[in-house]
């Protein structure tokens, strides 16, 4: 078929410079990564979860594919324009495909079947990749070391089984184009090595809880009284053990009325609003409450705030202002401590163990979580010298274990840095509104800022204390003992060790 004179005629008719080699499998890529990018985009336009990832792949990655295959195409044109200018007189064409040759035949088939092969995979990849993207592995891990704080935490909370996407990304054209913004942006700061340590909360352009947390809860549920327990231990000798339990009003009436107790706040009949005047939102200085029925407004002011709040940075309450660690919970090391006391994983045999073991994990000398583990536990046995060793050991790797959980010293994330809003022990939370500091213009105090009007003890103390419960409530024993009344818990209580 092929005749070997062939090769021997001059080529009369010009052939394209494209028709070569290079340029074929510049071609190849090219229209697999068009053919990529078409599907993921299709899979990214299309799919019920959206998600700023993807958009990488999407929008970056198979783009710079296509351009370099379009590169090459061009290359091997020009390539092979300069071979047939130089070699015009001298030999036929080398990088010319040729059909009536059968090895070149051969390749050609074998090319051919290899770029089927190559556009299946990149089909296939292209799928794979949006299933990647949309992983919390992907969100937490892969792209965002800098994030594994908040992946660490996020495994060991309640959400642990909802994606990072459902309450980052939320969903809507406009929430689509934010995110894909935000998460180049933030991929060129993670190359770069830009990013903030720690990373800023709360975060500004987390949608609002309607699109997020209502998806999936829902605010006129019925809650009614929580029983709560919290188990704590003192540092003296003796560690002795302080329990409170008690009954929180979420919501007290009954189903179907309107919502009062904790989850007022969230009820359809009302808006509150309130302006802080520093970034982390500790410091609220204003508040505006709106009755929907009556169109009643209330305006309370902080002593000291005497002026009108910019109106943009007026933030309508809503489920994060009070639930804002929903995922990412650094519990303080007093907390955590407390809980391996509990649970017995820290010895109770070695005197004043909380205290030592929370300065332990607080010192400063640590600054790498790799020298953390060896700096606890010469620390320890510096205390501990006359011990028995298998409680000291045993201590020793509770705290290690605690330490690398929570806190994560190259990106300076632990609870320190992440105040969490829900109660008002060790952070000021419901305190920053729930004051005598704050006063509408005829000098209304907010109400509910007395100790049972969020919820009440039912018992308190240790051992034979707890068994008996009062519905009626007691009085709070505050086992550190008396303080000025003027003093918040968060005045004195910060997480490590308190009274200081
Ligand atoms: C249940 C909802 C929810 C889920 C699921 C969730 N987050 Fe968050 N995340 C939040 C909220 C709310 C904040 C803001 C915290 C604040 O304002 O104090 C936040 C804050 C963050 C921050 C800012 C730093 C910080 O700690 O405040 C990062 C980074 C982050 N999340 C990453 C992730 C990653 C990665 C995942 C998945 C592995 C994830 N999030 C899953 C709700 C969620
Ligand atoms: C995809 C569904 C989903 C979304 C979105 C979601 N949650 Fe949840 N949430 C759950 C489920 C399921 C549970 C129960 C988990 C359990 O009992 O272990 C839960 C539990 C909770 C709890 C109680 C458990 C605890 O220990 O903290 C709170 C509070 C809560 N969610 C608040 C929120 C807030 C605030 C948001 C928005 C930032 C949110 N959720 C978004 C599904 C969701
Ligand atoms: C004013 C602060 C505040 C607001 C706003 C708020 N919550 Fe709560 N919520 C609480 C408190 C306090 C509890 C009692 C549990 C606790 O102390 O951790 C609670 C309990 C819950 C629980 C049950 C937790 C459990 O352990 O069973 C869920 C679920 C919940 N809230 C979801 C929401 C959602 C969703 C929103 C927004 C629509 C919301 N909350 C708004 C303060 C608030
Ligand atoms: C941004 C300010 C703000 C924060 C933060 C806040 N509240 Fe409130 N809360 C208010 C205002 C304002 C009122 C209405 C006061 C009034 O009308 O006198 C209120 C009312 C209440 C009520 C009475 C509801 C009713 O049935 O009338 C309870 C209970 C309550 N809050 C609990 C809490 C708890 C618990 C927290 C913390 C988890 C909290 N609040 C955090 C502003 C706040
Ligand atoms: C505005 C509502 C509100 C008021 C007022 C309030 N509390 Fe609380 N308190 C809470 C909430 C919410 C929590 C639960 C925090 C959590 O879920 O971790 C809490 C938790 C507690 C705890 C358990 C904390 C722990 O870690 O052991 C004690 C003790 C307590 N409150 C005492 C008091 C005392 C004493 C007063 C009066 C000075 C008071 N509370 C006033 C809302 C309130
Ligand atoms: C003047 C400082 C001060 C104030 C204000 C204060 N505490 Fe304490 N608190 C202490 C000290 C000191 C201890 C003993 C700590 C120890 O033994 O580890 C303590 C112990 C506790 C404990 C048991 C141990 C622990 O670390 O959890 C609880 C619970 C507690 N306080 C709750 C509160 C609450 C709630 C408030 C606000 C209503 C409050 N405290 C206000 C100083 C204070």
């Amino acid at each position: 078929m092929s005749s070997p004179t062939e090769s021997h005629q001059p080529v009369i008719q010009p052939r394209s410079h494209f028709n070569n080699w290079i340029s074929a499998i510049g071609g190849v890529i090219a229209v697999g990564s068009l053919f990529s990018f078409a599907l993921l985009a299709w899979m990214d336009l299309t799919g019920s979860h959206q998600n700023p990832y993807l958009g990488i792949f999407t929008y970056i990655v198979a783009p710079g594919f296509l351009i370099t295959g379009l590169v090459l195409v061009f290359f091997g044109a020009w390539a092979q324009r300069r071979w047939a200018i130089k070699h015009a007189a001298t030999m036929p064409d080398k990088w010319r495909l040729d059909f009536h040759d059968p090895l070149q035949r051969r390749n050609i088939i074998l090319f051919v079947s290899g770029a089927v092969g190559f556009l299946l995979l990149s089909a296939f990849g292209s799928y794979q990749t949006f299933h990647y993207a949309e992983s919390n592995l992907f969100c937490g891990q892969a792209c965002h070391t800098a994030m594994n704080p908040e992946y660490q935490t996020y495994q060991r909370g309640a959400h642990a089984r909802v994606g990072c996407v459902e309450c980052h990304v939320g969903s809507g054209a406009a929430a689509f184009v934010q995110a894909k913004l935000n998460g180049t942006r933030q991929l060129y700061g993670f190359i770069l090595d830009n990013y903030n340590r720690p990373i800023p909360a709360p975060v500004h352009n987390l949608r609002p809880a309607q699109d997020t947390c209502e998806k999936c809860h829902w605010p006129e549920k019925f809650l009614g009284n929580l029983d709560m327990t919290y188990e704590h231990f003192l540092s003296d000798r003796k560690n002795s053990a302080y329990t409170v339990r008690m009954l929180m009003r979420v919501n007290d009436g009954r189903p179907g009325s309107p919502l009062n107790g904790i989850h007022w706040h969230v009820s359809k009949d009302q808006t509150v609003e309130y302006y802080a005047a520093d970034e982390k939102r500790q410091d609220i200085v204003w508040m505006r409450v709106t009755h929907k029925k009556d169109g009643e407004v209330k305006i309370f002011r902080n002593e000291t705030f005497k002026g009108e709040p910019p109106a943009e940075l007026v933030r309508k309450m809503d489920c994060i202002d009070c639930h804002n660690r929903p995922a990412h919970v650094f519990p303080t090391a007093n907390d955590s401590v407390e809980r391996a006391m509990a649970l017995g994983h820290i010895s109770l045999e070695l005197p004043n163990v909380k205290r030592q073991a929370v300065n332990a994990m607080i010192q400063e000398s640590i600054t790498t979580a790799e020298e953390a583990p060896g700096k606890i536990a010469e620390y320890l046995k510096s205390k501990y010298k006359t011990a028995a060793p298998e409680a000291l050991a045993k201590t020793i790797a509770a705290v290690q274990e605690i330490y690398a959980t929570t806190m994560f010293p190259e990106r300076k994330a632990d609870w320190r840095q992440y105040p969490n809003n829900i109660g008002h022990k060790d952070w000021p939370g419901c305190f920053r509104c729930h004051d005598d500091k704050h006063s509408t213009a005829t000098g209304e105090k907010v109400k509910a800022s007395d100790c049972t009007s969020c919820h009440i003890i039912l018992a308190q103390g240790k051992g034979d204390d707890l068994t008996t419960l009062t519905a009626r409530g007691l009085e709070f024993k505050h086992p550190g003992g008396e303080y000025d009344a003027e003093l918040r818990c968060a005045d004195c209580h910060n997480g490590g060790i308190q009274g200081k």
